[in-house]
């Protein structure tokens, strides 16, 4: 038979389990918004400007059938900044998060310009040029 002093010690314990798991499926559950673009004109990618998420960082995944690995769209006083998440060091798909893009293969890490962060990684992520036309964004990818 279980004493009380061991079930109130489970009990605790499963509680604070409970408790760090809804943390960390919260943390895993606030991904940035992700759309499938639609394809323009050859080589063109279009996006409804309505697509970004107010309190999401002005951050965009653009998912593509055109290209190996999404894109990033970033938003910011600038203008829009589109880039292909493919780690410049050995070609790894990227992982965008609030303020950072990062590679788990070997920890390169880039700003929401492209610009290397941290090393190994040596060349800025590519970019490609983006345009407002008709109040939609044209990504240019040819
Ligand atoms: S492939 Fe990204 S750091 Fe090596």
């Amino acid at each position: 038979m279980i004493s009380r002093r061991d079930f109130i010690i489970s009990g605790c314990t499963a509680c604070v389990l409970t408790a760090a798991g809804a943390s960390l499926l919260t943390s895993c559950a606030s991904p940035l918004p992700m759309i499938k673009s639609t394809a323009g004109h050859s080589g063109q990618l279009i996006v409804d400007p309505n697509s970004f998420v107010a309190g999401k960082g002005n951050l965009l995944v653009v998912r593509t059938k055109q290209l190996e690995y999404d894109i990033l769209l970033v938003k910011d006083p600038e203008g829009y900044h589109a880039l292909y998440l493919r780690c410049t060091h050995e070609g790894v798909g990227l992982t965008p998060v609030s303020n950072k893009i990062f590679c788990s293969a070997h920890g390169s890490a880039f700003d929401l310009k492209g610009n290397v962060i941290k090393e190994p990684a040596l060349h800025p992520l590519k970019s490609f040029p983006v345009e407002m036309v008709s109040n939609q964004i044209i990504i240019n990818i040819s």
